[in-house]
């Protein structure tokens, strides 16, 4: 007799189930999809009970629910794992700016950037700023993402920053998209403050006020930004209150931040356009994930993109994600980022799929969760409107995502 289940998902092309270790993958582990021709899924409570042959699945379940993949592709919800999406509008004077050959680094240094944006998330309401994030949750999972992590860094007091991990919060539990939400009240020294005084500010008070709405802290180590002194002072206080870490390391300038995050035993170090090979050596070594974010580059014009088949030789796993930001990506598309991975990071589209589903989970500490098709996980998946991941990654700038499901309900 068949077996009662919710959902089965079948008539794919492929299946990608980015099935393998309980831990992220590395080295040609990327290129494994995990892949089943003429797969299925099998639904039941939000969560996965089985993936195998259509054939099969279909005569061991008897699913009140069937969903047509219709030749398209069936793999896991994407995961953007370092994003800033609370904010208002895009710094559109910004691009004509920097076009006509202005740095990204003045713009800030100017008051500008960052600051700008600070500006105008101390002025707004509440209801404004969760309006706006969440008309951006409901574009994210229309194009296939099901858990992004979400930065503060806007308001660099105690009131903003608690306005923007609330907001963070309070989507989580209303909208069907999972958030991971991360303090970043070190992105920027505020303007008119004295930067010691903020560091201060940051350890003796923000963590532990801040603590319980968030599951990271970030600090932006960088030129213009926080020094490693600094961002060491933070991680240890933040270590102590019990966040996870997370770092901005070598966007701009090297400031040894990616070793900074092995020692600390942080989840991950993002941006990575400039590394040693020695902190390679120690993200290898300790297990802290490389989070590549091609957009940031391509928007900021740069040249220089991460160097993600240095990282990948040196067995350091890799995710990539949006960043999606106001100011130096305004684009919260992850079937871009996989494109952009292929285009300026050179990773193969098998590769810049495991980066942006089963790599991204682990770089949340979600990876017994979410991010790939097992039994036992939450069942956000999506289906795609290509035969394969190569023709996901070939057309870039648009929506390939037919279908999306997340915890087993089409949403
Ligand atoms: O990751 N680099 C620091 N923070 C963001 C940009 C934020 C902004 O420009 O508003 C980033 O690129
Ligand atoms: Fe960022």
């Amino acid at each position: 007799m068949a077996i009662r289940a919710d959902m089965l998902v079948m008539n794919c092309t492929r299946l990608l189930t980015l099935a393998g270790p309980s831990r992220p993958r590395i080295g040609d582990e990327m290129n494994d999809l995990g892949e089943v021709e003429s797969g299925a899924v099998v639904i039941t409570d939000g969560k996965i009970l089985e993936t195998g042959p259509a054939e099969q699945l279909n005569a061991k379940y008897d699913c009140p629910q069937r969903i047509n993949a219709a030749e398209g592709i069936i793999m896991p919800g994407l995961v953007d794992c370092h994003t800033h999406a609370i904010f208002l509008r895009p710094r559109a004077d910004e691009l004509a700016q920097r076009a006509a050959g202005v740095p990204y680094l003045d713009i800030l240094a100017a008051g500008g950037g960052i600051y700008s944006t600070v500006r105008s998330v101390l002025a707004a309401g509440r209801e404004h700023l969760r309006w706006e994030t969440q008309n951006r949750l409901d574009a994210m999972l229309a194009h296939g993402t099901t858990t992004v992590e979400i930065k503060s860094g806007y308001g660099l007091n105690l009131e903003t920053e608690r306005k923007m991990l609330q907001i963070a919060g309070f989507l989580d539990r209303r909208h069907p998209m999972d958030i991971v939400a991360t303090f970043l009240g070190a992105h920027v020294v505020p303007e008119n403050m004295d930067r010691a005084a903020y560091v201060d500010f940051l350890v003796d008070e923000a963590l532990g006020e801040l603590k319980g709405l968030a599951e990271f802290c970030d600090v932006f180590c960088d030129a213009e930004a926080f020094t490693l002194d600094e961002a060491r002072r933070i991680f240890s206080a933040a270590l102590e209150q019990g966040y996870k870490l997370k770092i901005h390391a070598g966007q701009f300038t090297d400031m040894g931040a990616a070793g900074l995050a092995a020692e600390f035993g942080a989840v991950s170090a993002d941006h990575l356009e400039h590394v040693s090979d020695e902190q390679l050596a120690q993200m290898h070594d300790c297990g802290t994930l490389a989070v590549l974010l091609p957009g940031a580059a391509l928007y900021l014009m740069s040249e220089t993109y991460a160097d993600a088949r240095r990282m990948i030789d040196a067995g350091v796993p890799v995710a990539v994600a949006t960043d999606f930001n106001p100011g130096s990506c305004p684009c919260f598309s992850m079937q871009m980022m996989i494109s952009l991975a292929c285009l300026k990071l050179k990773l193969t589209p098998a590769e810049a799929v495991t980066a942006a589903t089963i790599n991204a989970a682990y770089a949340l500490d979600r990876g017994d969760r979410v991010g790939s098709l097992e039994p036992g996980k939450q069942a956000d998946l999506i289906i795609v409107n290509t035969i394969d991941e190569r023709e996901l990654a070939c057309h870039f700038g648009v929506n390939n995502v037919r279908t999306v499901i997340k915890a087993g309900k089409v949403v």
